[in-house]
């Protein structure tokens, strides 16, 4: 099928390449542009009409169009919200109290394991349809609230059927590895063992993954164990994307360079080191470890925003995401994350539009199919309220500015 759209006053995102440091602010844009789309597909863009009219033509009366966002790392799949610990935070206590007294991540796991899978499902569905109205169109989600077999391969299949319900691609990872549960707290080597030995081969028997991951960081699981964990992994093509550096300067960054893995999130503690490493990473064009900041994160739990400045500024490429989960983000819109980037951490708004669209893909290694509005890529696009819409993102905050949302083509209502 083919579809015009037209009477776009600014297609926003042409550039299909990723935007390392200085580049991260020069924009591709077509004023008073038109998009054609063949089953899915962008086959033609440019300015005013193209020179044959298809009688499916969608007039856009002068709206502007960007890609569709990227959450490139999400919890979405848990059991409640994590209320009595946010009041807890108010009055004082910090992530790693809660979690040394056997709250946080050990919390939403025995909720998790009590759930039914059905259960689990009809939330994250909601969660997920938030999302695509605040203009989400590929999410990545993580397990890690299970801790368990059963509960992490329950958590996964849960991701598995919200792949198979939803048009918006949808990528998953095993994240075994997210803490310590009560009975292996005193023998964190016997987890790790349990994560390897049994999880990860039925994970990927079940073909449930598409990354491993693992929360290397204080008072969770140390380098040696996140790389042994990374090379087992490695033997199912389990890529990494790793939590690193969230709570202090751990070794997370120099882990998951060393893995090659495809990104390293958090980074809300980032030295000279650190920086040096990643940049050592990028040594084949477009390889290397993509840095993911999470603002939602440093808003949420009063910690140190990453230094997203220090990352464009050394010439590497930034990634945005939520870190949607009930612990430390409870945040499932990349609008809210462009506002708390560009007001906590200086990034420029058009700094931010690339670091949640074609950066992001990159994370996913999926920057030659979404990310940008060029031709060959998915047709996953937004129409938005209100012109200046990279301004308007941030400046209104909470505020959605997403009008319409286009998955390969077709509008999703
Ligand atoms: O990315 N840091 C580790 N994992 C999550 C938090 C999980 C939780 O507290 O429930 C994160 O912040
Ligand atoms: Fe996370």
């Amino acid at each position: 099928m083919e579809v015009l759209f037209s009477e776009i006053s600014k297609l926003i995102g042409t550039q299909n390449e990723v935007k390392f440091g200085a580049e991260m602010k020069e924009l591709g844009v077509i004023n008073n542009a038109y998009m054609l789309v063949k089953d899915g597909i962008i086959a033609e863009i440019g300015e005013g009409l193209p020179d044959n009219i298809p009688s499916n033509h969608v007039k856009l009366n002068g709206a502007e169009v960007l890609p569709g966002f990227i959450d490139s790392h999400t919890h979405l799949v848990f059991a409640k919200p994590r209320y009595n610990e946010f009041v807890l935070k108010i009055k004082g206590a910090t992530y790693e109290q809660i979690a040394a007294s056997g709250g946080g991540i050990l919390n939403s796991a025995k909720a998790l394991q009590e759930t039914p899978e059905d259960k689990l499902f009809e939330d994250a569905k909601l969660r997920v349809k938030s999302m695509i109205a605040a203009g989400t169109t590929a999410i990545e989600i993580k397990s890690g609230y299970g801790l368990t077999l059963d509960a992490e391969l329950k958590m996964l299949r849960v991701v598995k059927k919200l792949k198979e319900y939803f048009p918006i691609i949808i990528k998953s990872t095993f994240l075994g590895a997210h803490a310590i549960p009560a009975e292996y707290k005193d023998n964190t080597d016997n987890y790790v063992d349990l994560v390897i030995n049994e999880m990860l081969p039925q994970v990927a028997k079940d073909a449930l993954a598409d990354h491993i991951d693992v929360f290397c960081d204080t008072g969770f699981f140390t380098p040696e164990q996140t790389d042994k964990i990374l090379k087992e992994a490695l033997k199912y093509n389990l890529p990494a994307k790793i939590h690193g550096n969230e709570l202090g300067l751990t070794g997370g960054v120099q882990v998951a360079v060393a893995n090659e893995a495809w990104s390293v999130d958090h980074l809300e503690h980032l030295g000279p080191e650190e920086i040096a490493c990643l940049k050592k990473g990028f040594t084949k064009e477009y390889g290397g470890t993509m840095p993911v900041a999470l603002p939602g994160t440093s808003y949420f739990l009063r910690i140190p925003y990453s230094d997203a400045r220090a990352i464009i500024d050394n010439n590497l490429p930034l990634v945005l995401a939520t870190d949607f989960n009930p612990g430390s983000s409870p945040v499932h819109s990349l609008q809210t994350i462009s506002a708390l980037a560009c007001i906590y951490m200086r990034i420029l708004p058009e700094e931010v539009f690339h670091a949640i669209t074609i950066n992001a893909a990159r994370a996913l290694r999926m920057e030659k199919i979404i990310g940008s509005l060029s031709v060959g890529k998915r047709a996953d696009f937004l129409v938005m309220k209100n012109k200046e819409s990279l301004y308007s993102m941030p400046y209104y905050l909470g505020q959605n500015q997403v009008s319409r949302v286009f998955v390969e083509g077709l509008e999703i209502k």
